[in-house]
């Protein structure tokens, strides 16, 4: 839409986002004071999709994690989960609320019908149960997840049978980085 077109709807943009950056003034200037103290630090992380097979964590046949944050204060991890097999991958509820983008590839859940194709966001909701499934037509799944809470593996009634959280995953993260020569704490990296 051209500069006209929001003119047209009169769109009333937030304070903040209205810089003129041609002015030599405060107005354009970044901010100057302290950030709080016991603020956590920032955290980037750069070519989160390279090939460094040492970030890419196994955790089943053909299944690999890369976490980007793991954090142990409100119970949640961001992670990359890569899969270079088809079929169901696992069945599991969520004690929380989840987000999700496709990177690459595509799957879905036999229990909805819709398809998580490239370039997706999809939510779940905390208190559902489905069966992570990567159709037969896609040899490369890629995607970022956002997860709160426990991921409870169930068998086809819900009973449980096992279960991820931001805990299970720094124990898996810290013994494969130990096993390959990084340290185990090199987990500490993504931890906030
Ligand atoms: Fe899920």
């Amino acid at each position: 839409m051209n500069d006209m077109g929001k003119a047209a709807l009169n769109i009333n943009y937030p304070s903040g986002f209205v810089m003129d950056t041609k002015v030599n003034n405060d107005s354009a200037a970044p901010y100057r004071g302290e950030q709080p103290w016991g603020m956590p630090k920032d955290l980037v992380i750069p070519r989160a999709l390279d090939e460094d097979e040492r970030l890419w964590v196994p955790v089943a046949p053909n299944t690999w994690s890369r976490p980007l944050h793991l954090n142990t204060s409100l119970g949640y991890y961001v992670h990359i989960l890569k899969v270079t097999r088809s079929g169901i991958l696992q069945r599991h509820r969520h004690s929380g609320p989840v987000h999700a983008y496709v990177i690459k590839g595509r799957w879905f859940y036999p229990e909805h019908d819709w398809v998580a194709e490239e370039g997706s966001y999809i939510f779940e909701p905390p208190g559902e149960t489905h069966t992570l499934t990567v159709p037969d037509d896609c040899q490369k799944m890629i995607t970022l997840f956002t997860i709160f809470g426990a991921l409870m593996y169930v068998d086809p009634d819900g009973n449980s049978t096992g279960y991820d959280d931001v805990f299970t995953r720094i124990k898996k993260y810290r013994e494969y980085f130990e096993k390959i020569g990084l340290g185990a704490d090199y987990v500490r990296n993504f931890m906030r």
